[in-house]
């Protein structure tokens, strides 16, 4: 019999994130913590279903004029402008100029996916930008979709644990017209540092100036701050400057839907004649690669965001969210500085989101592991919502070992 064709296949490396979760899974040492994930947890280290989202479901459930027939190929129109309305504001004008057009995408990913595409593909953009360091899967997503240059600007400054502001403003001044910039809308992950309103103002005169292509990425609003106004600052402001830009959101963590993979890709144009065409393109994508998205999650989330009181639970879930990340902070960080652990620690409580960037290095992220039990990614990211009361003197007892004990290089 002729060999297998599969046979000629390579192993590709495991995704991390997901092979330390197998580990953590099997791990059967009685005390462990899993702070690798972005995933939301509460007090009691289980993931929350939020209460809005649950009543939202047995709504659903029970709604027998409710079917499951095919959503259109860009998605449920209610779901799409509420959400465009959420990160840009309701009152923007680029809404209300129609200026906006949206895409209902498979979470944040399937967003990035289909805007890489839309921008290979139909624009011809072959150059993207993403921060050095950044969320694992953004240069996957687009050398995937066809970008053949994919490049790094300079954004976390190890020394001071801050941004490297210099170096991000210096690596985009000298990146070619055309260039697509990945910018994260807020909760900056890794790790956890955002420029302020002055930086993005000047980063904004060098994307105009150098002709520049804006895509931010926003999976945490609400996350950062417990305002949802707040944490779309940034985006808001481009699109005030007039910018043609993408912004493309989930729902994962700020709904706690992470499995549904509900998201959106929101478009800004200057000309709101542009979007009929933008339209059709952007279809012919869609339905050549899944065809047409899931509904339960933009059933969810539409619900919530187009019901003034289902709103305002949901704004109060997410400052319970924020608000236990905010504690863990505080919490970690004095734990630290209590047992005299070598080095500064007010990172922890200045970086804002799901993470924080803690400086430990390989060595000690797997020292954690194998004598803790303590899981934490290889680049030292922490999710801070692993954090519980009932673990977080393990935890900082964990780290103190290993700033202690073990060397960094
Ligand atoms: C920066 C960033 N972008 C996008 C995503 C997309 O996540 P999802 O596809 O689950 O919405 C994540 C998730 O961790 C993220 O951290």
């Amino acid at each position: 019999m002729a060999t297998s064709r599969f046979a000629e296949v390579q192993q590709g490396p495991p995704i991390e994130v997901f092979a330390i979760n197998k580990a953590f899974a099997d791990c059967t040492a009685e005390k462990k913590v899993n702070i690798s994930v972005g995933a939301y947890r509460t007090d009691e280290g289980k993931p929350w279903v939020l209460p809005v989202v649950r009543k939202v479901e047995a709504e659903l459930a029970s709604d027998m004029s409710l079917n499951h027939e095919y959503l259109p190929i860009l998605g449920m129109e209610a779901f799409t402008t509420a959400a465009a309305k959420m990160l840009l504001g309701a009152s923007h004008p680029a809404i209300t100029e129609g200026r906006v057009t949206s895409v209902q995408s498979l979470s944040g990913t399937g967003g990035l996916r289909v805007a890489a595409d839309f921008l290979c593909r139909v624009l011809k953009y072959n150059t993207a930008y993403y921060s050095s360091p950044t969320w694992g899967n953004h240069r996957l997503i687009f050398s995937d979709a066809g970008f053949t240059e994919l490049r790094q600007y300079r954004y976390w400054d190890a020394a001071t644990r801050g941004l490297n502001f210099d170096g991000m403003i210096e690596d985009l001044t000298n990146a070619p017209e055309n260039s697509v910039i990945i910018f994260h809308a807020c909760a900056h992950n890794p790790t956890g540092v955002d420029p302020t309103q002055d930086q993005w103002k000047k980063i904004a005169d060098l994307v105009e100036e150098k002709k520049l292509f804006p895509l931010f990425d926003s999976a945490y609003q609400g996350f950062a701050s417990g305002d949802l106004d707040n944490d779309a600052w940034a985006v808001r402001y481009f699109a005030e400057r007039g910018f043609e830009m993408m912004g493309t959101q989930s729902f994962s963590k700020n709904f706690g839907l992470y499995n549904e993979r509900i998201g959106n890709l929101m478009i800004v144009v200057k000309d709101p004649a542009c979007i009929t065409p933008m339209r059709s393109q952007l279809t012919l994508l869609v339905r050549g690669s899944y065809s047409n998205p899931p509904c339960h999650g933009a059933r969810v989330v539409s619900r919530v965001l187009n019901d003034p009181a289902l709103f305002e639970e949901w704004k109060d879930c997410i400052r319970t969210m924020s608000g236990r990340i905010i504690e863990m902070r505080k919490g970690l960080r004095e734990r630290l500085e209590k047992l005299g652990t070598p080095g500064k620690w007010d990172h922890i409580t200045a970086q804002i989101g799901m993470f924080s960037f803690t400086g430990l290095s390989a060595e000690q992220a797997k020292f954690l592991c194998d004598k803790y039990h303590v899981f934490i990614l290889s680049n030292g990211r922490i999710n801070m919502c692993g954090i519980t009361t009932g673990n977080i003197d393990h935890v900082a007892e964990a780290i103190n070992d290993a700033v202690c004990n073990v060397s960094k290089a």
